[in-house]
């Protein structure tokens, strides 16, 4: 999925293990990571090479680009990671690699949370097949933090998962969407936030700090997208969705409905996508309360929405034979640690019917 973003945005890039691989110039870093949306992380490869003896760390810490980095030089957070099949001779390169940094007087803060923010720059060193490759996380945190989201109901989705069920989904901006349980309003902020740059404001990013004359990402300006529509029966947490929206920069561009699904009103339009993440577990007082929630969904969208897509989030596949979701593709995600299921399909005319 991160391979088919970059490529839209015009950079080719190819699958690895480690995620997406690709060449960008170290000046369209910063406007890059304002635009990316699917990865997680954004490093930056500095050093790679074989590393069969300790003068080959040396080296390779010679070829890290340090004048490019922020002066004076934050605390180094250093991530360490091997896939090699002699583990003793990895642990005896990485701790070298250490020490060598230390010894060059640089303060190093081990063990740093992987969630965390940095604070400091992150540096991630892997040793793979006797090669050691070194990385800088340009991004400096997780990128899901998107810096809108200070507000949350209970369970939000990562906006990263937000991200991955709208393009599964293949949302087309020109199309209607309906998040009729929309909690925080991640899926309907990530939809209204498509291919656009977020506020500056927002975004702080560890290459922001480094000696780089940045030049900005070309993004298509001011634009359009159909109507979007998400509603929570829940008031409180439907402000916190206007008040993240504010925050995004599209509060103006969703119509936010408190109300319960039966209530809510969305756009009239032949074609359109339904995104939901209904409550789950404990949160729905059992199975058959979850039952009943479901058969309520899917009687809304069969009388509202007919011949709409839909894509909505179950924990498991039974309940979604209480949705009138036809010809469905089942994809296995995960959502808070648990592994979910998303289904898709074309909404029918009719409630109920089981799996097709
Ligand atoms: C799992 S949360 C959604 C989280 C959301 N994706 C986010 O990122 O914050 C489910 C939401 O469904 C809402 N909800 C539950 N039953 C509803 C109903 N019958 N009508 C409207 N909203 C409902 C709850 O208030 C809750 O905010």
């Amino acid at each position: 999925m991160a391979v088919d973003e970059l490529e839209s945005l015009g950079i080719s890039a190819q699958e690895d293990p480690a995620g997406a691989l690709f060449a960008v110039a170290p000046d369209r870093l910063a406007g890059l990571l304002r635009v990316l949306r699917v990865p997680s992380r954004l490093l930056l490869r500095v050093a790679q090479g074989r590393a069969d003896q300790l003068s080959d760390v040396q080296n390779l810490l010679q070829r890290v680009p340090w004048f490019a980095l922020p002066q004076p030089l934050p605390p180094l957070q250093v991530r360490l990671s091997s896939e090699q099949a002699r583990p003793a001779k990895a642990k005896w390169i990485l701790e070298e690699l250490l020490r060598q940094l230390r010894a060059s007087g640089r303060t190093l803060v081990q063990d740093a949370p992987e969630e965390g923010d940095a604070g400091g720059l992150q540096i991630v060193a892997r040793y793979v097949k006797d090669t050691l490759q070194l990385s800088i996380d340009v991004a400096g945190r997780p990128m899901h933090h998107r810096g809108w989201r200070l507000q949350a109901g209970p369970a939000p989705m990562r906006e990263t998962l937000a991200q991955a069920i709208l393009r599964l989904a293949q949302y087309n901006p020109l199309e209607p969407l309906w998040d009729p349980m929309t909690g925080s309003g991640t899926l309907a902020i990530e939809a209204a936030t498509w291919l656009r740059p977020l506020p500056m404001e927002l975004q702080t990013f560890s290459v922001d700090s480094w000696n780089i004359a940045h030049k900005a990402w070309p993004t298509a300006p001011g634009l359009a997208h159909a109507a979007i529509v998400a509603g929570d029966q829940d008031a409180v947490v439907l402000a916190m969705a206007v008040a993240n929206a504010g925050r995004a920069g599209v509060a103006e561009e969703i119509d936010f409905q408190a109300r319960e699904i039966l209530q809510q009103i969305p756009t009239i339009a032949n074609t359109g996508l339904v995104v939901a993440n209904p409550p789950w577990g404990q949160r729905l007082g059992g199975r058959n309360a979850a039952r009943r929630l479901y058969e309520r969904l899917g009687a809304v969208l069969a009388r509202r929405v007919p011949g709409w897509r839909a894509a909505i989030l179950v924990p498991e596949r039974n309940l979604a034979q209480e949705l009138p979701i036809i010809n469905c593709t089942w994809d296995r995600l995960q959502a808070g640690g648990l592994a979910v299921w998303l289904v898709r399909g074309t909404i029918a005319a009719q409630a109920k019917g089981g799996h097709r």
